[in-house]
């Protein structure tokens, strides 16, 4: 007999249909209307939707701990739906090269809740050893312009990164350093941010990457894409090439009368509205593919100084899903949408066995009552920061979460230890 099944629900292949799930040592061995085995559980309220994947979270470990920990940050992932991350490399010492990646690798396997992978950075310091840094990780992540963690790669050595393998995936940080210094000015407030910061320098960045590396076979992801223009330069891109927008894109502008602007500060900025709206829209058209967090932390403390002084960044690993889910249904919007690019493409791009409930795959599954709308308090997110932007949102919770097959949340509960998470990258 199947060692476990969950009855309900499921969506698989694209459709919601009454069926069991069977699963064995973690992975998803069975998809039938009836299956017997030895431990059933039966979800009697509520839809089984495959688990998300976060591509961009920053769990601020080393260095950072009092802003967030690979723990806190992992187990808020967990309770937002999210079983797989992948964390990026601003951490202090930044991952850079062998020793800091190994060092982060074990500190991660001890801590994480959920299964994770690791991005390496390529900055000046490193681009001239692409071939060391390889070896660590299929993930590259590269800052064409400083951000907060002073990554950065000039733009004249992109033209380097043709060497890389091309199944690797690189990631970019798309706003223009010299444009940015152009620009830059103190700003004090969210609209001034925008200015010091405008989307011409997102557009000359990705024209940039394009120009390098858009005829090649290369994978590329541009992250957090945060205007229109910048789209624009997207238009003729190959299937090599991804898009990735982050709820704070989508949901917030900066003609919203927004309470503590500070928190809100984040780069690429917040933009106009209509510039928002276009967004959604090309999101849900497919012309963009997937949904990341870029989940970046910083304490309450650092986020309530002055607008100047105040770090950009903006937490967000845990309401992705739930916000997203509720927006889905109160629009009526097809799930399918939603569950590409939170699950499927962020699988198919990580290269990891998840983000879909077929045969084969690992059981991450998470299980919304779609009546169950809450409005978010800080109270409800568990990161070290204690509090939430998206505070005020409606946004479905997950009621039980599973990671590969085991039940890890059940509703307030966390069912699982740390150091749960397994890693799933590979090191040459
Ligand atoms: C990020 C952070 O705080 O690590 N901040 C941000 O505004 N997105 C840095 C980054 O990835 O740009
Ligand atoms: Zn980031």
């Amino acid at each position: 007999m199947i060692e476990k099944v969950i009855e309900g629900k499921v969506y698989t292949r694209g459709k919601i249909l009454e069926c069991c799930v069977g699963i064995e040592r973690g992975r998803i061995v069975s998809l039938k209307r009836i299956l017997d085995g030895e431990e059933k559980i039966k979800i009697r309220r509520g839809i089984i939707l495959p688990a998300g994947i976060d591509i961009h979270v920053h769990f601020r470990e080393p260095g950072y701990e009092y802003k967030e920990d690979f723990s806190t940050g992992s187990l808020s992932a967990l309770y937002g739906g999210i079983t797989c991350i992948a964390d990026m490399p601003n951490t202090n010492p930044p991952t850079l090269d062998t020793i800091s990646f190994k060092e982060k690798l074990s500190m991660a396997k001890r801590k994480s809740y959920v299964d994770f992978v690791l991005y390496i950075g390529v900055t000046e310091s490193n681009v001239d050893k692409l071939d060391e840094i390889s070896k660590l990780s299929n993930l590259l992540k590269i800052y064409l312009g400083e951000s907060t963690g002073s990554l950065f790669l000039d733009s004249s050595n992109l033209e380097k990164l043709k060497e890389i393998e091309e199944k690797k995936l690189i990631v970019f940080h798309a706003e223009d350093r010299k444009c940015l210094d152009k620009n830059r000015f103190q700003a004090r407030n969210l609209k001034e941010y925008a200015k010091s910061r405008p989307s011409a320098c997102e557009s000359i960045a990705i024209r940039k990457i394009m120009e390098n590396l858009g005829g090649t076979n290369h994978r590329i992801h541009i992250a957090h894409i945060s205007s229109l223009s910048g789209l624009k330069e997207l238009e003729h891109r190959d299937d090599n090439t991804t898009i990735g927008i982050t709820p704070h894109h989508l949901f917030f502008n900066i003609e919203q009368d927004l309470e503590e602007e500070s928190l809100y500060k984040v780069n690429p900025p917040i933009r106009g509205r209509i510039n928002q709206e276009g967004l959604i829209e090309a999101f849900l058209n497919k012309e963009i593919d997937i949904l990341e967090s870029d989940h970046a932390p910083h304490s309450l403390d650092e986020k309530e100084m002055s607008f100047e002084e105040s770090p950009a960044g903006i937490p967000g690993v845990e309401t992705m899903y739930p916000i997203m889910m509720y927006y889905f249904v109160k629009k009526n919007l097809p799930l399918s949408r939603l569950i590409n690019a939170i699950s499927e493409k962020p699988a198919d791009l990580l290269g990891v066995n998840k983000g879909r409930i077929e045969e084969g795959r690992d059981a991450d599954m998470v299980i919304f009552d779609l009546k169950n709308v809450k409005r978010i308090d800080d109270q409800d997110v568990h990161y070290k920061c204690g509090f939430t932007p998206f505070k005020g949102f409606k946004a479905i919770f997950p009621e039980k979460v599973f990671i590969r097959g085991e039940e890890a949340i059940d509703g307030e509960e966390c069912l699982i230890e740390k150091g749960f998470g397994k890693y799933l990258g590979e090191i040459r």
